[in-house]
């Protein structure tokens, strides 16, 4: 597959064309940021630790029957990728409170919710990510209202696999942003990544954070902890 060229540099990842129309590569930088791209540093291996933590995820949505866009790792840092029309709109399901949440509802970090939350919030560095509802999606024509539907149920179609498949290491699924987008054919596909970037992981017993509070937080051990996931996932970064 031969890398043509870069069409959009996010704040983590790179996105290129290449030589099939319907294949994008995403390169995982080593760039971490927070807070709407305030706080930026480079940390080493992150990238990697990145391309692969995902891949490994994607793999097991993908074996639970749950579309995405991942097609194989390609190196270190890159993934082959369907190319997607993305929803300029990031769905959060939260399991225990911790985050903007405790900020926005004066609520304490740590709170099982039961059921668990949803939440859009549009993607949108310059406004902060504005928390919309499904109406505002529909209403300013983001997505067609039956995918709306359809991104929910994706959303918490992932909690049902992910929360057993960290559970089984020990770790909590405190909460998750996903990114979907539209496929040639008209489906909703999971875009995008999931990885300790976009998440939030506890270790079951000490609550320790594991993603990227201690970054956001400046804890240190960042990559570190996403690798000890990883590992205890039964991934391999060598
Ligand atoms: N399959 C795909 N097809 C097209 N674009 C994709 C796909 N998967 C992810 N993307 C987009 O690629 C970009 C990935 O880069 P990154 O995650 O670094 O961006 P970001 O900083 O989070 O977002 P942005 O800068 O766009 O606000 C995102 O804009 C994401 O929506
Ligand atoms: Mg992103």
């Amino acid at each position: 597959m031969e890398k043509r060229k870069e069409l959009y540099q996010g704040k983590a990842k790179s996105v290129f064309t290449t030589d099939d129309p319907e294949t994008l590569i995403l390169f995982y930088r080593n760039d971490t940021s927070a807070f709407d791209g305030k706080k930026i540093e480079q940390l080493d291996r992150k990238g990697m630790v990145n391309n692969k933590f995902n891949a490994f995820i994607m793999e097991k949505l993908e074996a639970a029957g749950i579309a995405t866009h991942f097609k194989s790792l390609l190196s270190d840092q890159e993934s082959l990728v369907a190319r997607l029309d993305m929803i300029p709109v990031e769905c959060v399901v939260r399991n225990i409170s911790a985050g903007s949440i405790c900020r926005r509802l004066g609520v304490e970090e740590g709170l099982e919710l039961n059921p668990p939350t949803f939440e859009f919030f549009l993607k949108n560095d310059d406004l902060g990510d504005p928390m919309i509802n499904d109406y505002h999606i529909s209403s300013f024509g983001w997505a067609e209202p039956e995918h709306v539907e359809k991104m929910k149920a994706l959303t918490f179609a992932v909690n049902d696999v992910l929360k057993a498949l960290f559970l089984d290491s020990n770790i909590l699924l405190v909460d998750y942003k996903l990114e979907f987008g539209v496929a040639t054919g008209g489906e909703v596909v999971l875009g995008d990544e999931f990885t300790p970037d976009g998440c939030r992981l506890w270790d079951v017993d000490t609550r320790e954070k594991l993603d990227k509070d201690r970054f956001r937080q400046g804890l240190g051990d960042v990559v570190e902890s996403y690798e000890l996931v990883g590992r205890r996932l039964g991934l391999s970064f060598d």
